[in-house]
């Protein structure tokens, strides 16, 4: 028996909740650049545009609600991070956030490499081209079936999760006759400052093995034992959302105090660690996320520091940003059903999406702005929650938000950041037909992941 009822929804009646803030923007047509894709604009007569195209037209060719990618802006993020750390260290994009042919072609192009974590994401790299030894696999449950393509197609690396995952890939590599390159998952024991559905690397979780207690130093000595792999280096990846670096010190510390363990018992100095990803970005105003040569040089200097006083050579370092690649790079626009106004409380606006497009507000809590983009509007603003038009009053998109009062049926609304993990958490929930993702760039528009149609969801449906 449950122990409580919930009213189809987490959350109810909270008119202000803590934290809120109280005042509008001064101007509600100003659009913040921290969270919005870098060619968007409003133009003299108000309208928003992405790489040059208008959202009103955007929406007439690919209807609503639709999310549009500024890929001059994806790029762009590609090159920083990949300049940011040199040819010293190597970026993985954690295809997890948003992947799809399209942008494997663009990592490819902009020399990033790629993290995958199911058959699914192998699949789509490999049929995009990224050639296998850019490819790195996670997973805490890797089935022997996917760790078998893995190994065949050659990836560059299979991060192990698992003291079984040591023994099986081991084993699947030797059969074949190959020495597979691998690195340890451990977690560190650090709870980075987030959500704890997010936050990964303290102990009480399924993901890699722990430092404590001597789990890792084992699972290394385990490791090396076998021929089937070759053990690279370690792994850690600390939470998500993440703006404080002390949490990527603490991690690394441990990191590399292992490393200096395996070299005292083993006489081997593994040449790598991946510090993961989970760098945060800006969903609202409020948010100040860094920028990647920030990251990166704090980061090498928290290793190069660290193997100095342990008397090690400094490890190459990789790492694995998604969100903070994709995230800021897309924006879902909507269109406006109904507007209803509770007297004393706010305004619901309801838009065409909703949960199934967007989980992460009703999954994290996680917090969103929106823009009225398809005229500018000098009206007052008023206090809204944007929700979307799902059977379910948690179904909300951004709980908290101003827009001008005369917002109306029709008009459109856009969510900035919503690049990552958007699309690829998005569910069929009530047979919606999940969006498309169409690319922006230099005044073309493209459809690079085109939108599920109700016969999609018949052909499933096997009667
Ligand atoms: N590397 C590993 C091993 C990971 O597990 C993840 C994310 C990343 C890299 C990329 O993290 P990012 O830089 O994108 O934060 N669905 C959640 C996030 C789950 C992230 C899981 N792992 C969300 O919507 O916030």
């Amino acid at each position: 028996m449950s122990r409580s009822a919930h009213p189809a929804g987490p959350r109810h009646a909270d008119v202000y909740p803590e934290g809120h803030y109280t005042a509008p923007a001064d101007d509600l047509n100003a659009l913040d650049e921290k969270v919005w894709a870098r060619t968007v604009r409003r133009n003299e007569e108000g309208v928003v545009s992405v790489g040059g195209i208008e959202v009103t037209r955007l929406a007439e060719e690919f209807g609503t609600p639709a999310y549009l990618l500024d890929e001059a802006d994806f790029r762009a993020r590609c090159r920083a991070w990949a300049d940011a750390f040199g040819t010293e260290a190597d970026v993985f994009y954690a295809g997890k956030a948003f992947l799809s042919r399209a942008v494997v072609r663009w990592l490819k192009e902009e020399g990033l490499n790629l993290d995958v974590c199911s058959g699914g994401e192998l699949t789509t790299a490999l049929d995009a081209g990224m050639p296998a030894e850019r490819i790195a696999f996670h997973g805490n449950n890797k089935s022997t079936e996917e760790i078998v393509r893995a190994v065949e197609a050659g990836v560059g690396r299979i991060v192990l999760d698992s003291f079984q995952e040591i023994v099986r890939v081991a084993h699947i590599a030797h059969e074949r006759g190959r020495r597979q390159r691998v690195q340890i998952r451990v977690t560190v024991g650090v709870e980075a400052h987030t959500h704890e559905f997010i936050a990964t690397a303290h102990e009480d979780q399924k993901f890699g093995i722990a430092l404590a207690g001597g789990q890792a130093a084992e699972a290394v000595r385990r490791a090396l034992k076998l021929d089937g792999i070759e053990l690279i280096g370690i792994h850690s990846h600390i939470g998500s959302q993440i703006f404080d670096m002390a949490g990527f010190e603490v991690s690394a510390r441990r990191v590399v105090q292992l490393l200096a363990e395996v070299r005292d018992e083993h006489g081997v100095e593994l040449p790598e660690i991946d510090l993961g990803g989970g760098l945060g970005i800006a969903y609202t105003s409020e948010d100040d996320p860094r920028e990647p040569h920030h990251i990166a040089k704090s980061l090498t200097e928290i290793v190069t520091r660290e193997c100095e006083s342990a008397n090690l050579r400094t490890p190459r370092i990789s790492v694995e940003p998604g969100r903070a690649i994709v995230g800021p790079t897309a924006f879902t626009l909507y269109e406006v059903g109904t507007v209803k106004p509770l007297e004393g409380l706010r305004t619901y606006v309801s838009v065409d999406g909703g949960m199934s497009d967007n989980i992460r507000t009703a999954l994290y809590d996680a917090e969103y702005s929106v823009a009225l983009v398809s005229r500018r509007s000098d009206a007052e603003p008023m206090l809204v929650r944007v929700v979307g038009k799902h059977c379910e009053s948690g179904d909300i998109l951004v709980r908290d938000a101003f827009l001008p009062a005369d917002t109306a049926p029709g008009d459109l609304l856009a969510v900035p950041a919503t690049g990552a993990y958007c699309r690829s958490m998005a569910s069929n929930y009530n047979h919606a037909c999940r969006p498309p993702v169409v690319a922006v760039k230099d005044g073309a528009a493209r459809v690079i992941v085109r939108r599920e149609t109700e016969e999609d969801l018949l052909r499933l449906d096997v009667g």
